[in-house]
């Protein structure tokens, strides 16, 4: 027989939304637990790490856009709190703004829309001429048509980010459990804890499912909470500038080719990265060739210089898709269960506001004012997953999640 523990709160799930909802749940005095059996891996370990309120803005996510730009002016004090919370680690917090470009006229007409749209929003967003984003980022192609300058979309590590909040957390008392989260225990039609892949037995007031895609596979959830999450595969690759090139770009560059999203986050220290892939292809975390080629083709278009680099990184991991795309936070309808879970493409930009919402609402009762409209609540009628797919302990190797 296993021993059993007690935490007031149990984390399913140790990438950065479950690290940040257990680190800041112990800065309020909670007794915190994660269950993990590689926290700090997951969406950490593939995203690029784009902190991408204005460049991302999809017509109809006018909502989310409020939380990820909150999320967005966190950021600089969030990270300075918790470098020093994490005895001085670096996260690679870097503000060096966003251009979006053009390659040819169905590139301009869609940069022209979502430039209106940013107006409309109100956000900050500069239309530029080709040979004005030439002068910017030197290395860009002669073909370059216009471009969208965004100063306030920036990026961080998001390894040394997850990195950063194991070492908080370690240093705040949370307790890590490295086994997956097998199944929620409910005493008298309440969640009172989990049991693990490896038979531990943790008892907990208040449990936080934040597994990522992985999320609708923990066992003994009742149907109507199950998050209806879904994974979203991207590949992502990883380039090294040697110093001879530097400086290869200074500013995140992106663009919409073909229809397909790709972008180039160059980092301080020489990485850069190149993504993404948007495949709906269930739990498969496979790189293909033909994905690398598209990604490659797309970042050379943009950026010629791309093939002289080192290619030094290829992965694929899965983002947690909503029916929305926007997040689920905060209390479901069984009582002590909580969902942190659904950020699709914005884990990264939104671990700032996650981590203060969910510390609210688990130690007050009360969903803050700003998270109300991601209650899981709204999906309850739909809530429903695919019974077919793995379940947590059994992908545990699998990665969850691209930001
Ligand atoms: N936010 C970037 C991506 O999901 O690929």
């Amino acid at each position: 027989m296993h021993p059993r523990t007690t935490s007031d709160v149990l984390v399913i799930g140790g990438g950065i939304i479950g690290l940040v909802t257990a680190w800041r749940a112990a800065q309020r005095g909670l007794r915190a637990a994660v269950a993990d059996p590689e926290p700090g891996g997951g969406a950490a370990r593939v995203a690029a790490g784009m902190l991408a309120a204005v460049t991302e803005l999809h017509y109809g996510e006018e909502t989310l856009l409020g939380l990820n730009l909150a999320s967005a002016r966190r950021y600089p004090e969030f990270v300075a709190e918790l470098q020093e919370a994490a005895g001085g680690m670096d996260v690679g917090y870097r503000a060096c703004g966003t251009l979006a470009v053009a390659l040819d006229a169905d590139d301009r007409a869609h940069l022209r829309e979502l430039h209106a749209l940013q107006r409309r929003s109100g956000l900050d967003s500069e239309w530029l001429t080709g040979r004005e984003c030439r002068r910017l980022e030197p290395m860009l192609a002669p073909g370059v048509r216009g471009g969208l300058r965004v100063d306030g979309d920036h990026q961080v590590d998001p390894r040394r980010l997850a990195a950063a909040l194991v070492a908080a957390c370690e240093r705040a008392g949370v307790v890590f459990h490295r086994a997956w989260g097998e199944r929620l225990s409910v005493v008298r039609d309440r969640a009172a804890g989990a049991v693990l892949a490896d038979g531990t037995e943790l008892a907990a007031g208040q449990v936080v499912l934040a597994a990522g895609s992985l999320s609708g596979r923990l066992g003994g959830v009742p149907e109507e909470v199950l998050p209806p999450v879904r994974p979203v595969k991207g590949q992502v690759l990883r380039l090294s500038v040697p110093p001879a090139y530097a400086p290869f770009l200074s500013r995140t560059v992106r663009a919409v080719v073909r229809g397909s999203h790709v972008y180039l986050v160059p980092r301080e220290n020489g990485e850069l990265v190149v993504g993404a892939t948007s495949e709906e292809l269930g739990w498969d975390t496979t790189v293909t060739a033909g994905g690398v080629y598209e990604l490659l083709r797309d970042a050379h278009e943009l950026v010629p210089g791309i093939t002289e680099l080192p290619l030094t990184e290829t992965r694929a991991g899965l983002r947690p898709g909503s029916p929305d795309n926007a997040p689920l936070l905060g209390p479901t309808s069984l009582p002590g269960l909580h969902l942190a879970t659904g950020h699709y493409r914005n884990g990264v930009l939104l671990t700032p506001v996650t981590g203060d919402v969910m510390a609210e609402v688990l130690v007050t009762g009360e969903l803050p004012d700003e998270a109300r409209a991601f209650a899981p609540a709204r999906f309850a009628p739909l809530a429903t997953v695919d019974r077919t797919s793995p379940s947590v302990s059994s992908v545990s190797s699998v990665s969850v999640g691209v930001s």
